[in-house]
């Protein structure tokens, strides 16, 4: 009997305890026997015999219950212990995402001009002819709105075919100075290696009281930031056509570029084009009300910007979500 008490202390797993249960307390367990030969005792002996085995069924049951409760404590430890999970663990395999270059170059190109003080505005993608076209000296039937692919929707609507008509809002909402970019989405007719039916611009808009600005202001403040963005470069100012800038300039800078991981050689005529700029024409700030001021603005293509600066060779990788371009701006 203490041997068996001992087992049962003993016992190493809930299954052993069970076997021994089954030994001593099952249909032919020892003790279930021992009960079995209660017919076979004297009248006179059976109650002594069975208090004996029920005092033993006592001592085994409690001992295997209070083993049963120890073992299982172990077996919800291990269990516990081989399923917790280490959430200060650092996963190596998660991929990160990265921010796409356009967006990149976006925002490197309005933080340099918020450092400058410039505010940043917004205007609404879908605009409509007066700010468009008509107030940016634009009128209806002049050819130069051939320059512009538009979409237009049935409601007369269209979408922008440029950020200017932000420069038409920001006037009409405000008194000079004026000193303010309008980053954001447009939208031409247009698809191959260099153009996409959507693309990115940047606007700026500097105005102030008559003779207070100068396309001396505009030509510095531009060399600066092509400087900012492609190191060494030659800037050009080569004369050009906006009808909302009179004099109107396109700029170029030089093709041979040196800046972070080597020199980009970007054409062949040793010149390419950045952005487009100009002093306000009187025409445009008579549209909004304005009397007596100047002013210039610019306006530039993202993308055109992203492609130099990351030597991307077509446009329209730009759009097409590869996670092979994408992956190498992380
Ligand atoms: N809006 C012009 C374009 O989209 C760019 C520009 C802006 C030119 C401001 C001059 C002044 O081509």
């Amino acid at each position: 009997m203490t041997e068996l008490i001992e087992n049962i202390n003993n016992a190493a797993s809930l299954e052993e305890l069970e076997n021994l249960r089954i030994d001593t307390l099952g249909k032919k367990g020892i003790l279930t026997l021992e009960f079995a030969k209660m017919k076979t005792i004297p009248n006179e002996e059976k109650k002594a015999f069975a208090q004996n085995l029920n005092e033993q069924k006592v001592k085994v049951t409690d001992a295997i219950e209070t083993r049963k409760v120890i073992l299982e404590k172990i077996a919800l430890d291990k269990k516990l212990e081989n399923e917790k999970i280490d959430v200060t663990r650092f996963n190596n395999t998660l991929s990160c995402g990265a921010t796409h270059p356009v967006v990149e170059t976006m925002d490197r190109i309005v933080t340099y001009f918020q450092n400058l003080n410039f505010a940043v505005e917004e205007g609404p993608l879908v605009e409509d002819d007066f700010h468009n076209f008509e107030a940016l000296n634009l009128p209806k039937y002049h050819p130069a709105r051939d320059m512009q692919d538009t979409f237009y929707n049935k409601d007369y609507t269209l979408l922008r075919t440029h950020t200017s008509p932000v420069q038409i809002r920001t006037m009409l909402k405000q008194d000079t100075p004026i000193r303010m970019i309008a980053p954001g989405t447009v939208f031409r007719r247009d698809f191959d290696i260099t153009h996409t039916p959507m693309f990115h611009q940047i606007e700026a808009l500097v105005v102030d009281e008559a003779d207070k600005i100068s396309f001396a202001n505009l030509k510095h403040v531009l060399v600066e930031f092509l400087h900012h963005m492609f190191g060494d470069v030659d800037v050009r100012f080569r004369p050009s056509f906006f009808p909302f800038t009179e004099p109107s300039a396109e700029v170029d800078i030089s093709c041979v570029f040196c800046k972070g991981d080597g020199c980009r050689v970007c054409s062949h005529t040793g010149w390419l084009e950045v952005l487009g700029c100009g002093v306000v024409d009187q025409n445009v700030f008579k549209a909004v009300g304005y009397e007596n001021k100047s002013g210039y603005a610019f306006g530039l293509g993202v993308e055109r910007f992203a492609m130099l600066i990351h030597n991307i060779g077509d446009l329209r990788s730009l759009f097409e979500s590869d996670t092979r371009l994408l992956g190498q701006f992380k």
